[in-house]
C-alpha cells in the first residue's frame, strides 16, 4: 500500500512543488491548504485538497483522522515585515496554527513531522559562514522567533507522543511559482523585471550575500527526509538540516546573472539600505548529505533559466 502523507501549503509555491515530489516517488498525498496565498490549480490533477486554515478544528481532524504516516508542514504566513508590523498575528498562524497540526498528527499516529524552517532567519547574523546547524540561533524577526519555536515545539511534542520530527532550514528557495510581489523572491523578482524590461532595485550596495536553492532539489530533500533513518540524540539540532548549496552570492552577481540568462542588460536603481537586512548569508550542507543523503543538484543557471521558462509560459 502507497505511503500517505498530509502536504500542508499544498498549493503554494514550494509545498505544490513537494506534493508532486512525492506523488513521483509513488506516495498517497492529499493537500491542505487556506488558499490565502497559495492556488488550487497549483495542486495536480487527482490530488484532494482540503481548503482549512491550520488554526480550525477540520485541519487537526484531517491529521488526526486520515490515516497518514507523514506530515510535512509548509503552510505559514511567510512575510518577514508583516511579522515585525503584526507579531501576533504571525505567532498565531506559524506558532498556534503548527501546534494545532501537531496535535492532530499526535491523536492520528502519524509517525514522523517534516517542518519547513529557515536557515535565512534562525541563526540571526552568524559568526561563521557557511553557517552549520549548530551555530548559535539567534533569530531578530518575529518570523524567525516562530520558526525556531516551531522547531522547539516540533522536538517536545515529538518527544512527547512518539512521532519524529524533522526541521529543514531552508536557504532562499527559488524557482517557478514563486510569486513576484512577495517579498521573499528575490530571484523572482529579477527575471520578471528584466522580462518586462523594467530596472532592478539595489538595496545598499548590492554587497550583501545569500545562498539560493532550487525548490526542486528542496522537494526532493523533503522525500528523502520522509524517509531517512534519523540521528536519535536529543539535542535541538539532532534532526535539523540546512537545506541550500553552501554557495554565496551577492545581489549585484544575481542581477548579472539573471541579465545572462534573460538576455537583457540589467538596468539598476540603486536604493538606500534596509535597515536590519542581514549582510552575508550562506550555510553549510555537509549534514545533509551525511545524513539524507542529500546534495543541490540544480546548478544556478540551470534554475534561473527554469524560472524563466516558467514566466514564459505560465507567469
Ligand atoms: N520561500 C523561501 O525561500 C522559504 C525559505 C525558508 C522557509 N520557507 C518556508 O517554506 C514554507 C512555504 O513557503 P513558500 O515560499 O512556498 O510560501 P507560500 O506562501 O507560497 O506557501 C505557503 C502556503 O501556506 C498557505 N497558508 C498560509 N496561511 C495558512 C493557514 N493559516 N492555513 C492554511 N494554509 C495557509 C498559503 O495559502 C500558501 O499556499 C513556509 O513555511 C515558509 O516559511 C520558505
Amino acid at each position: 500500500m502507497a505511503r500517505r502523507v498530509l502536504v500542508t501549503g499544498g498549493a503554494g509555491f514550494i509545498g505544490s512543488h513537494i506534493v508532486e515530489a512525492y506523488l513521483a516517488a509513488g506516495w498517497d498525498v492529499t493537500a491542505l491548504d487556506d488558499l490565502s496565498r497559495g492556488k488550487a490549480s497549483q495542486v495536480p490533477a487527482g490530488v484532494p485538497l482540503i481548503v482549512a486554515d491550520i488554526r480550525s478544528d477540520l485541519a487537526r481532524s484531517t491529521a488526526a483522522t486520515g490515516g497518514f504516516e507523514v506530515l510535512n508542514h509548509h503552510a505559514a504566513q511567510i512575510d518577514v515585515r508583516y511579522s515585525v508590523e503584526h507579531p501576533s498575528a504571525d505567532a498565531d498562524i506559524n506558532i498556534a496554527g503548527f501546534v494545532n497540526m501537531l496535535e492532530g498528527a499526535a491523536s492520528g499516529g502519524v509517525r514522523r513531522v517534516v517542518f519547513a524552517s529557515s536557515g535565512g532567519v534562525v541563526y540571526g547574523n552568524p559568526d561563521v559562514i557557511p553557517t552549520p546547524e549548530t551555530a548559535p540561533k539567534g533569530p531578530v524577526s518575529p518570523y524567525g522567533v516562530s520558526k525556531l519555536a516551531g522547531e522547539h515545539y516540533l522536538r517536545a511534542l515529538g518527544a512527547l507522543h512518539a512521532f519524529e520530527g524533522v526541521a529543514l532550514r531552508y536557504a532562499n528557495v527559488c524557482g517557478p511559482r514563486q510569486d513576484p510581489k512577495s517579498e521573499a523572491g528575490v530571484v523572482s523578482i529579477f527575471v520578471s523585471r528584466l522580462l518586462a524590461g523594467q530596472p532592478l532595485s539595489i538595496f545598499g550596495d548590492g554587497k550583501q550575500t545569500r545562498d539560493y536553492v532550487s525548490v526542486k532539489d528542496v522537494a526532493r530533500a523533503n522525500v528523502l527526509a520522509s524517509g531517512a533513518v534519523l540521528p536519535t540524540d536529543d539535542d535541538h539540532d539532532a534532526r535539523a538540516f540546512n537545506i541550500a548549496t553552501g554557495v554565496e552570492r551577492t545581489v549585484l552577481d544575481l542581477a548579472e546573472a539573471a541579465g545572462r540568462v534573460t538576455g537583457r542588460k540589467p538596468e539598476l536603481r540603486m536604493e538606500a539600505a534596509r535597515p536590519g537586512e542581514i549582510l552575508r548569508s550562506a550555510l553549510d550542507v555537509k549534514k545533509a548529505a551525511d545524513v539524507l543523503g542529500w546534495r543541490p543538484e540544480v546548478t544556478f543557471d540551470a534554475g534561473l533559466a527554469m524560472l524563466m521558462d516558467w514566466f514564459r509560459t505560465e507567469g
